[in-house]
């Protein structure tokens, strides 16, 4: 049996997305919180997840979540939808606005999952080069959304993996233009501290995504939608009943509960990712991108390729982006703690002076 004559078209033109398999004693490739949860905590954590009843289906919509997510977004709990990580949620949005022949626009390079997402939807996938700053190119999206106006514009803020926030102005206009749904996806937004949230109210074509993967929880897999009732309420026909599992429900709402001791995790990332940028930016051929995100994209003037392998047998993980065209040379490195940054940095310098 041809198992291949069965599948999609869009389906069979795709790669999956790449997980590295390496497991390295310094793990710097997965934009992870690289703290494990504060030891004072892990206890009532314990708590929480042994008290959550296993025989039982889980709480259908996460309701009670969504609306304490809600409260603490400023907005109705009717706006708001969990999703098991934002992938899950990127997935919905795909599934419920793919009618036949409707278009997704994407900056490149940016997030893989929008595309493979799109792809596997149905969509046709218009990929629009970002300019030379890595902002939006302005006129070529306009363009684009000219010749054929896409149902879905993803926009990472920052952007992954060049780690630079957009233009909020640029955002702004093509919201303003777009016909479409724009989606704003956040997934870094506590190490970049910038939100569209207060435009929800005046933009009905504005989605949100935020997640917990970043802080903290990525084993968790919670992920949030925000955006206008009335888009939500069709999303909720899409979403899988029971798609945040018990687990992570209990985990998301700890999170709330405990707010402040994740928010201190992210602010300490934010003062390292300064030093490790400053240590970056004095070894020989290494040019570091200007960074939003809790990690550091940057190019270097040997052979990439060489200095990826390089650190992966000094036992180093890092994403390397190195392919020929505008991405030559560059990797994109995940801000650590001091002694993982440090000990990056010291391996970089000697492959480099080898
Ligand atoms: C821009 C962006 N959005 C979404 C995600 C996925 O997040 P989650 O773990 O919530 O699925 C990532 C993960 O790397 C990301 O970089």
């Amino acid at each position: 049996m041809d198992i291949r004559a069965l599948i999609k078209q869009e389906v069979l033109g795709q790669k999956a997305y790449a997980v590295d398999p390496a497991s390295c004693r310094i793990k710097l490739d997965a934009n992870e919180n690289p703290l494990a949860m504060p030891a004072e905590l892990r206890p009532r954590f314990a708590a929480r997840l042994a008290a959550v009843e296993l025989n039982r289906y889980p709480e259908a919509g996460s309701v009670a979540l969504a609306a304490r997510f809600a409260r603490a977004f400023g907005v109705g709990a009717d706006q708001v939808m969990l999703g098991n990580g934002s992938d899950e949620l990127i997935q919905v949005l795909c599934t419920a606005l793919a009618r036949p022949g409707a278009g997704v626009m994407i900056p490149t390079p940016t997030f893989a999952m929008y595309r493979i997402t799109a792809l596997n939807a149905g969509f046709r996938v218009a990929e629009v080069p970002l300019d030379d700053s890595f902002d939006l190119d302005l006129a070529a999206m306009r363009a684009q959304a000219g010749a054929q106006p896409p149902a879905l514009t993803f926009l990472a803020y920052p952007n992954n993996p060049t780690a630079n926030c957009f233009s909020a102005e640029r955002i702004g206009s093509l919201l303003r233009e777009a016909a479409g749904i724009v989606v704003v996806d956040e997934a870094y937004f506590h190490f970049a501290q910038q939100t569209f949230l207060p435009e929800l109210g005046r933009r009905e074509n504005l989605v949100i995504l935020r997640t917990l993967s970043k802080v903290g929880l990525a084993a968790m897999r919670i992920g949030l939608l925000i955006g206008p009732a009335p888009l939500v309420r069709e999303l909720n026909k899409v979403r899988l009943p029971y798609n945040l599992n018990s687990l992570s429900q209990a985990a998301a709402g700890f999170y709330l509960d405990e707010e402040e001791a994740f928010l201190e995790q992210a602010a300490k990332i934010r003062r390292w990712r300064g030093e490790l940028t400053t240590a970056m930016e004095t070894l020989p051929g290494i040019r570091v991108r200007p960074t939003d995100a809790n990690f550091v994209f940057f190019s270097c003037d040997f052979d990439a390729d060489r200095v990826y392998t390089g650190l992966k047998e000094r036992g180093i993980l890092i994403k390397n982006f190195n392919a020929p065209g505008r991405l030559k040379g560059f990797m994109r490195v995940t801000v650590g703690t001091p002694e993982e940054n440090n000990e990056f940095a010291e391996a970089l310098r000697s492959i480099l002076t080898e």
